[in-house]
Formats: C-alpha cells, sequence, structure tokens
C-alpha cells in the first residue's frame, strides 16, 4: 500500500516573513493530515525551514541540486550540503530547469544519483511540453526521461525515489490534466517500471503535478496510479495547501 505524499513547490517565492507565516499554518494544522507532507523551498530558506519544521511532520526538501559532489562550480550546491540542512527530499528535472536552464536527460540522471548517494530522496519530475502532446509523444517523451535514470542506475533506484508527473502545459497555467489524461501516463511510467521489477513498480510512488488546486485535488488523487501532488501555486497558500492535503488522506 503506498502512503500518498504532497509535496509543496515554492518555487522562487517567499521571505523570512512570509515562510514564517505560511510554516507556522502548516505546522498548526498539518497533524490531522494522514498523507506524507513535503516542502521544498529555496536554497536560502533552508536553514529557517529546517529549524521550523523540526518535530513536525512536515519533511524538507529543496528545488535543485549540483550532480557533482564538490569543487570549483560558482553558485551550485551540493547534495551533501542539503543534507546538512535536513533535506529528506529534492527535486530533480523540473520541466523550468529542463527548459530555462538545458538540464538534458543526463544530467538529471546525474543529479538523481547525487541525491540518492547521500540519502536524499530525489523526486523525478517528468512531463511532456503542449507541442509534444499535440504531436502525440508524450508516452514517448516520458518513458525517454525515465529511461535516462533506468538505464544509468538500473530499476533498483527508484525503490527510494519518488517521480512526479508535470504535463508542461498544466504548470501555472490553470490546465490541469483531466484525471484520465493523468492516470493514462501513470500508468504508463509504472508499467514501464513493471516491466524490470513489478515489486519495485507497485512500491513507487507517482505525484501529479500542473495546477492542482483544492477544487481538483481529490479526483486526481483518487486514479488508482496517483499517489499524490506536486504543488506549486497553490503550496503558497496554507489553507489551499492543507486541503489538498486532506484530498489525498
Ligand atoms: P503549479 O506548479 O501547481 O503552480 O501548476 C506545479 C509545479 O511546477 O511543480
Amino acid at each position: 500500500m503506498r502512503k500518498k505524499f504532497v509535496a509543496g513547490n515554492w518555487k522562487m517565492h517567499g521571505s523570512f516573513q512570509q515562510n514564517t507565516a505560511l510554516l507556522e499554518n502548516l505546522k498548526a494544522h498539518v497533524s490531522d493530515v494522514a498523507c506524507e507532507v513535503a516542502v521544498c523551498v529555496p536554497y536560502p530558506y533552508l536553514a529557517q525551514a529546517q529549524s521550523m519544521v523540526e518535530g513536525s511532520v512536515i519533511g524538507l526538501g529543496a528545488q535543485n541540486l549540483s550532480e557533482h559532489v564538490s569543487g570549483a562550480f560558482t553558485g551550485e550546491v551540493s547534495a551533501s550540503m542539503l543534507k546538512e540542512f535536513g533535506c529528506r527530499y529534492v527535486l530533480v528535472g523540473h520541466s523550468e530547469r529542463r527548459a530555462q536552464y538545458g538540464e538534458s536527460d543526463a544530467v538529471v540522471a546525474a543529479k538523481f544519483a547525487a541525491a540518492q548517494a547521500v540519502g536524499i530522496v530525489p523526486v523525478l519530475c517528468v512531463g511532456e511540453s503542449l507541442a509534444e502532446r499535440q504531436s502525440g509523444l508524450t508516452a514517448q517523451v516520458v518513458s525517454r526521461q525515465l529511461s535516462a535514470v533506468l538505464d544509468l542506475l538500473g530499476v533498483a533506484a527508484l525503490e527510494s525515489s519518488v517521480v512526479a508527473y508535470e504535463p508542461v502545459w498544466a504548470i501555472g497555467t490553470g490546465m490541469t490534466a483531466t484525471p484520465g489524461q493523468a492516470q493514462e501516463v501513470h500508468f504508463a511510467i509504472r508499467s514501464q517500471v513493471a516491466v524490470q521489477n513489478a515489486v519495485i513498480a507497485g512500491g513507487l510512488r507517482i505525484l501529479y503535478g500542473g495546477s492542482v488546486k483544492p477544487q481538483n485535488a481529490k479526483e486526481l488523487f483518487a486514479q488508482a496510479d496517483i499517489d499524490g501532488g506536486l504543488i506549486g501555486g497553490a503550496a503558497l497558500v496554507a489553507d489551499d495547501f492543507l486541503a489538498i492535503c486532506r484530498a489525498a488522506a
């Protein structure tokens, strides 16, 4: 039985003041939520978030990391640094990083490996663009993105990881995939893993992301292969994020 998981992706939002208000609010109400909950915060706020979520059920995550262990990589942040700040999770391959920072499938797979090497759970983001969907390439694109990790690290690597299916056209646009559209891709992802190892596939949590809101969360999370959500905009509003967490319970 896979435990549902809802993770907030704050992206480049927040301030000391806003984070305090948001996390205080989440902490006050999260204990009545049955799913696993995490927040992925900007690097400079890791220390603040770490001290605020300590002792609560909220897990801490980052939004990116370097594929390198250490060295002359100005501006980069390593997995072991994230570990020192108590990160349990890190997003890898978010579509904004793939599209705006040129992260290739190979780089994303290397980041996935770097996270696991220090015991951080990578949340591998995959998803097709609107043009790719319209060209009927959804299955092919998602499969290729997943294969990059499977080919580099083997199926066993997926045991301590999470996958997030985020159709690019649904991110921040208000255009959510229908539960049926999402389920179809989630099933394909699980099936691709199952070809190599059915037990790992059965235990793999696959989150949906892309304009998840309190209004659509329940129906999405009710799909057989949707194990929770990766939440952007709605994760910045405590009441909305909590409502989405409750929808996953
Ligand atoms: P959104 O973002 O919920 O604002 O669409 C999701 C994400 O990018 O992770």
